[in-house]
């Protein structure tokens, strides 16, 4: 089985591609020209995903049996400051890929990842949310995403095209970039440990809450949703569990001997923040998925890296 990840620089690529090889998968790799792959594949090719000549010629070359699309703008924060990236990246790039899969290759299977602020305003309290409500999306990342969400469940309806879709809830792990919260905290705290910078840190809205899951557990649920996955189907890809912002902090800062001060930075906030959402993960297990990672070793490894990193 021949598979291309595309993003595959990006912090889930490089987990994807160790999941899939151990599955038996060859593996090729996709990336922007200015970025390096330091891990095993059989051959990486550089893609633009807003260059549709880019993604003929790589599919021409790899005629690929599945494709992981991981190439995306894929911050929030960064959605408000550069919004024209943000859709070209992620609606544009999108268009561009399912045209030359239609064009080069097009039974193969492909797997649209998503997110969960799809969803933005649609959830209610204490609810978990499933893959059949109607999305409120309440950002511009989210709107991207929601955007590209239909734009596969098309391609899968009217070109028969074997098409499926994720909502992945927020993932964390070891390498994911100190702009996502966790890992940002865990650099903080693991600066101050180190006695590199004064022992106080700055902090967004942490009065809110998410839904964590590990990037291990995250791309063994793109394997399983590309082998046994419904085409056109959407899948929730999370916890099922919520864990305020505050609770993360309060226990990466006590894998710290030293008195941390907590400070609100006001260019963290968002000028919205979407509400807690939990996934309700009842399709994704039905083809056999479960996840094995516990938010407290997730948050244990992203520390010890940062601590032995700087
Ligand atoms: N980044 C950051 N830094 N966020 C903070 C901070 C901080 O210092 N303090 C509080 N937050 C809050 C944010 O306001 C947000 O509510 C939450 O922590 C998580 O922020 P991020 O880690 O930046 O992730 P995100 O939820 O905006 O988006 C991530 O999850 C989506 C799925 O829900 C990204 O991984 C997206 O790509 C993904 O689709």
């Amino acid at each position: 089985m021949k598979s291309l990840i595309t993003g595959a620089a990006g912090f889930v690529g490089r987990y994807l591609a160790q999941e899939l090889e151990i599955s038996g998968y060859e593996v090729i790799a996709a990336k922007l020209p200015f970025e390096n792959i330091d891990f095993k594949c059989s051959a990486v090719y550089d893609l633009d995903i807003t260059k549709p000549a880019d993604i003929v010629n790589t599919l021409e070359s790899v005629k690929p049996d599945v494709i992981f699309h991981l190439a995306a703008q894929s911050s929030v924060a960064v959605s408000w400051k550069s919004p024209h990236t943000t859709m070209e990246v992620n609606v544009c790039g999108v268009v561009n890929l399912l045209e030359a899969v239609r064009d080069v290759c097009p039974s193969a299977c492909v797997l649209l990842v998503g997110s969960s602020e799809e969803y933005g305003l649609a959830g209610e309290e204490n609810t978990a949310i499933n893959e059949d409500i109607y999305v409120k999306p309440c950002n511009i990342y989210a709107v991207s995403r929601a955007t590209q969400n239909m734009l596969g469940r098309v391609y899968a309806d009217s070109y028969n095209m074997n098409v499926m879709m994720t909502r992945s809830f927020n993932h964390i792990g070891v390498g994911q970039a100190s702009s996502f919260v966790i890992s940002d905290f865990c650099r903080q705290v693991a600066e101050i440990e180190r006695e590199i910078k004064l022992p106080e840190m700055y902090v967004g809205n942490i009065k809110t809450s998410r839904d964590f899951s590990d990037v291990r557990d995250v791309v063994k649920a793109y394997r399983i949703i590309t082998e046994k996955g419904t085409k056109g189907c959407t899948y929730n890809v999370g916890s099922g569990k919520l864990i305020t912002i505050e609770n993360v902090l309060e226990t990466i800062i006590g894998f710290a001997s030293k008195d941390v001060a907590v400070k609100i930075d006001p260019g963290k906030y968002r000028p919205s923040d979407t509400p807690p959402l939990k996934a309700d993960t009842t399709l994704l297990k039905a083809l056999g998925w479960k996840p094995e990672y516990s938010i407290e070793q997730s948050l244990h490894d992203m520390y010890i890296h940062w601590y032995n990193s700087i």
